[in-house]
């Protein structure tokens, strides 16, 4: 672990590639201690670090040292869940947590680390439990309640970077989107006011730019960023009523809904949330929003405004009385027409989709 030869570090570069191509190397890798070994050495790196923190000149070696192990360790994790677990009981995110200070040091270390993490929590709900402290990734003394944890760091380090660090934004950004897939994590996210910060984020000036250009919420702008991150929390409950929590949100995804598809698809989601019917039907924007979908010329937006006002109606007095106007129904018939007529065309299973909607929402007007 010394890498002055450069022997060495030619051996841990075909390493890591064996492991990112090989599940058997992985599981290989993982049942002959490379996992514990390389945890280990970060661990040991951090009491070095800690011991020399006076004699700057070893810090920048033991940084290499760091960068390389946690590059072997994302190519040992990708994609197989035996290996995040042996990483997990070997508390990865502990002795990463130790070594935050000294990562942060390193813009190429911060970006391994984080990519790292995003391998590591992906599809993963135990390996993010550790990084938000309810899980073995918890501070000895701390348990559960912990107020500072691996994924404060991350949530601290995603808003407080300048806007030109866009590859780490974008990585702490893709992290804090996969832990959003963990309840524990999700409440850390709400606890924290993290959301509230998406209020302050710049919105571009949409006038005279194509829609198609703001579509699919390409580009690793930091509204992108955010969009994204909001789409994966309003799959759940929990998730919708933290993104209602925020006042102002809703505003602002409705007046982002018709430029920016991630913010239309976060609107859509919102309005399965029992909870949130009655602040979504009271707002007016949000509303005029989702009618307007029902004029687009894509099926897929028209789709999403039917199946967001169905779900707003579905099971909701108030919302029956409140859109059950002349006005409304005429826009539903309408679009009824203009899909019976569009369905042969391609898109065969959004049009049918659309066409039920639309049923289901012509019933529940004129019942
Ligand atoms: C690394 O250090 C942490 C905390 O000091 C400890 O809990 C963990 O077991 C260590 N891991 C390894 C593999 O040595
Ligand atoms: C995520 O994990 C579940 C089970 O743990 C598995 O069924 C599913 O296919 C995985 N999804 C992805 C995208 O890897
Ligand atoms: C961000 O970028 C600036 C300038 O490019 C750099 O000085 C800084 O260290 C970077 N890292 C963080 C964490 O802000
Ligand atoms: C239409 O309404 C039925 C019954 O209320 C519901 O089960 C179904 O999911 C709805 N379909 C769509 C596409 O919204």
């Amino acid at each position: 672990w010394t890498f002055q030869d450069p022997l060495k570090k030619l051996t841990a570069r075909a390493l890591m590639t064996l492991l990112a191509c090989s599940s058997t190397a992985q599981n290989h890798a993982a049942k002959s201690g490379l996992i514990d070994s390389c945890v280990e050495q970060l661990n040991q790196t951090h009491s070095q670090l800690h011991l020399e923190s006076v004699r700057p000149g070893k810090a920048s070696h033991r940084k290499k040292v760091i960068k390389l192990i946690v590059e072997i360790l994302r190519s040992a994790l990708y994609c197989n869940d035996e290996c995040k677990v042996v990483a997990t009981d070997a508390r990865l995110t502990l002795a990463l947590y130790a070594l935050w200070p000294w990562i942060l040091l390193d813009d190429p270390i911060i970006e391994a680390v984080l990519e790292l993490l995003c391998v590591y929590t992906a599809n993963c709900t135990k390996a993010c439990g550790s990084l938000c402290g309810s899980g073995s990734g918890v501070t000895p003394g701390s348990k559960g309640t912990s107020s500072s944890s691996l994924m404060h760091s991350v949530m601290k380090l995603a808003t407080g970077l300048a806007p030109d660090n866009s590859s780490t934004q974008k990585l702490a950004f893709s992290l804090l989107t996969n832990l959003a897939l963990s309840r524990d994590c999700r409440g850390l996210l709400q606890k924290n006011n993290f959301l509230q910060a998406f209020l302050s984020v710049k919105v571009p000036k949409v006038g005279g730019v194509k829609a198609t250009s703001l579509g699919g919420g390409g580009g690793g702008s930091l509204l992108s960023l955010w969009l994204r991150l909001l789409v994966s929390l309003s799959f759940v409950e929990d998730g919708q009523q933290s993104i209602l929590k925020v006042t102002g949100a809703l505003e602002l995804l409705a007046d982002l809904a018709p430029h920016r598809r991630h913010a239309l698809l976060t609107l859509h989601n919102l309005c399965f949330c029992p909870a949130n019917k009655p602040h979504i039907i009271a707002n007016e924007k949000a509303i005029k929003v989702l009618l307007c979908c029902l004029e687009s010329k894509e099926v897929e937006t028209r789709s999403m405004g039917a199946s967001a006002l169905w779900a707003l109606l579905h099971n909701n007095q108030k919302a029956k009385t409140t859109l059950k106007c002349p006005s409304v129904r005429l826009r539903v018939e309408e679009a009824h027409t203009i899909s019976k007529k569009g369905i042969h065309n391609r898109q065969k299973p959004t049009s049918t989709y659309l066409l039920k909607c639309l049923e289901n929402l012509s019933q529940l007007l004129n019942s």
